[in-house]
């Protein structure tokens, strides 16, 4: 069973892996661990939730096994619980799936914890509060997606923030609470002000130069005064 946390008293960045150079994987694995990343994020699409496909289980339990950084995954596929086991057996310690493929989601939830495997619930910029609000006790973790998904680079829907701001005030305190989709130094600190302690960031990071700068910049502004 999974052991590995992370430590939210500070902002934390979820480098979201799709838009890593996939031809330099490990490379680009231990560029983030040096840049002290405290995490990867992990974008799992399958061509039918959303109108991409990326990658597997497959090649997340083979990054497993070289490092030790938290692994986040984001399920955007229509049959989470089908696949579910694939991707604890990959060592996944959060595994996120959408309200929108599963409306019921209690019996999956319930399937992640018991694996010793944090569970989380994401909601597309459509989707109500009120969809996730039924469940949120046992969610460890909330996705609130900010673009719609299935694409990296797409421009931040400010109008989510209230829902991020609702789900702070309803979710377990100890649950976390995350913002996914167009997340970088202009839109991270109302992210984090509307209440989000997980902040994905694909663009940017690996758009830039300097991942650990980037990482440090948006964290700062994410903890800066408000
Ligand atoms: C979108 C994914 C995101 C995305 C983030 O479907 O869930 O994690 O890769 O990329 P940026 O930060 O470029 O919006
Ligand atoms: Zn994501």
């Amino acid at each position: 069973m999974p052991t590995r946390t992370l430590d939210v008293t500070r902002p934390v960045m979820a480098p979201s892996m799709l838009k890593c150079d996939f031809a330099n994987l490990m490379a680009e694995v231990r560029t983030l661990e040096a840049a002290q990343s405290q995490m990867l994020h992990w974008d799992v699409m399958d061509g039918h939730f959303v109108p991409n496909l990326s990658y597997g289980a497959m090649v997340i339990e083979r990054v497993r096994s070289q490092t030790d950084l938290f692994f986040d995954a984001h399920l955007m596929i229509s049959d989470p619980a089908k696949y579910l086991d694939d991707y604890v057996k990959a060592g996944c310690d959060a595994i996120t799936f959408h309200i929108e493929a599963v409306p019921q989601p209690t019996e999956l939830l319930q399937r992640i914890r018991a694996a010793g495997v944090k569970a989380g619930l994401a909601l597309n910029p459509a989707t109500p509060v009120s969809a996730v609000a039924p469940f949120v006790a046992d969610c460890d973790l909330l996705l609130v997606m900010s673009v719609n998904p299935g694409f990296g680079g797409q421009a931040f829907m400010p109008d989510v923030l209230p829902k991020v701001t609702q789900l702070r005030q309803l979710a377990r305190p100890e649950a976390w609470i995350s913002i996914d989709g167009g997340i970088g130094p202009k839109t991270i600190a109302d992210s984090a002000a509307a209440g989000a302690q997980l902040f994905v960031a694909g663009s940017s990071i690996f758009d830039q130069p300097d991942y650990a700068a980037a990482m440090r910049d948006m964290e700062a502004r994410a903890a800066g005064p408000r």
